[in-house]
């Protein structure tokens, strides 16, 4: 749905104009995959799907939130009634990030919102950040709050972890936030410092595919949450602030340390050799040796498969019929258990590819897969 729609949408429920549009996309995770909370590296693009908000102030402690994606009227809520965990829909995003940006005490008053979205829900794409990402940015606009985009991020964050009660990191709502189109960014998620780095894979002949499995994952669920503990474990065994802290070249000594907890060893090879892998890939697009880049994300999968035990069967599938067909890469991308794949293919090859992996899915008897190019999209903004 275009700008213009939700603005009209807007105009078609609240009887006046909004005071401004903006949107905010999906990404899509090139490599470093559970790194984040791991104070680790990451490197995400910003898709051109987006979530698009409508936005007037209010002055009354009132806060309306309506979607078009969703059936329904309008919710009217209190902005001194918003309360952690207190809310299992979709209006929990929205909501817990005007209610951060008051905990943290920015002035906000209370609005008007209609939303509506493209980035598909429960792909591993990043949809939930989006609706958050849009919201912070049209109330630091409307209420003049002069926040950073890095800031708009943290907030949005919180409203995850605290307000929805998701333990997510912070690539989504950063990718989110200061994606530019043209580039993946280069994250260092500990202290947020970020470089831009220039991803053009049509000019170079080849295509990046994002394989939607349409298993749906959710991160409330437990698993994601289990991970993210066994991080932390291992962490606290090593004696350090974060995984981030034992160097590539220390895996070893450090794996010996753990003795023989098989769980937390494969969860900490992982982050470790993860976060090489995010630094070799941007070394290779850095020196021009884009196509190398494959082997990178194809050893990621290996290892999101194998160590951290976070894939699924149909997950694994797009990534071995990729491989087999000839892509220069594959992985699962995104939280796990279900979700997105991605698939690194000279341009050539991408319509047989893509038959390839659908007649695998039909003869597992999966569901189809949805199918489509990725191109590194522009970050948050204001549209009118
Ligand atoms: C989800 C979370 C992110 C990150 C990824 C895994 O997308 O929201 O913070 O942890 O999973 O890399």
């Amino acid at each position: 749905m275009g700008a213009q729609q939700v603005r009209q949408g807007f105009v078609d429920l609240y009887g006046a104009e909004p005071e401004g549009v903006w949107s905010a996309p999906g990404r899509v995770n090139l490599i470093g995959e559970h790194t984040d909370y791991n104070d680790g590296f990451v490197m995400p693009f910003a898709l051109p799907h987006v979530a698009t908000a409508a936005v007037s102030r209010r002055d009354d402690g009132v806060l309306r939130l309506h979607s078009a994606d969703v059936e329904g009227g309008v919710a009217e809520l209190r902005l001194d009634a918003l309360a952690p965990q207190t809310d299992r829909s979709w209006t929990a995003y929205p909501a817990g990030v005007v209610w951060a940006l008051r905990e943290a005490g920015h002035a906000v008053t209370g609005a008007d919102i209609h939303l509506a979205s493209t980035v598909p829900t429960g792909a591993g794409l990043s949809s939930s950040a989006a609706l958050e990402v849009v919201i912070a940015l049209a109330l630091d606009d409307l209420f003049e709050l002069g926040l950073k985009r890095w800031q708009l991020a943290r907030l949005c964050q919180r409203a995850e972890n605290v307000y929805v009660g998701a333990p997510t990191g912070i690539m989504d709502q950063t990718a989110s936030a200061c994606c530019e189109r043209g580039h993946a960014l280069f994250l260092d998620t500990r202290d947020l410092s970020q470089k831009q780095i220039p991803l053009d894979l049509a000019a170079e002949g080849m295509r990046l595919l994002v394989v939607d499995t349409q298993v749906k994952h959710a991160h409330s669920d437990g698993e994601y949450g289990k991970r993210r503990a066994g991080c932390e474990k291992g962490a606290a065994l090593l004696g350090v602030d974060a995984l981030r802290d034992i160097p590539y070249d220390g895996l070893d000594a450090a794996l010996a340390r753990l003795g023989d907890d098989d769980e937390v060893i494969r969860l900490v090879r992982h982050v470790v050799t993860e976060d090489q892998r995010v630094e070799h890939a941007v070394a290779l697009l850095e020196s021009g040796e884009t196509r190398a880049i494959g082997q990178v994300l194809t050893a990621g999968h290996a290892s999101l498969r194998d160590d951290f035990r976070i894939s699924c069967p149909e997950l694994d599938l797009v990534v071995d019929t990729a491989l087999a067909g000839g892509a220069l890469g594959a992985r699962m991308t995104g939280g796990g258990f279900g979700g997105s794949a991605i698939v690194l293919a000279e341009a050539s090859d991408v319509e047989t590819l893509t038959k390839s992996i659908e007649s695998a899915f039909a003869t597992a008897g999966f569901t189809t897969p949805r199918v489509f190019e990725a191109v590194p999209s522009a970050g948050a903004l204001r549209v009118s």
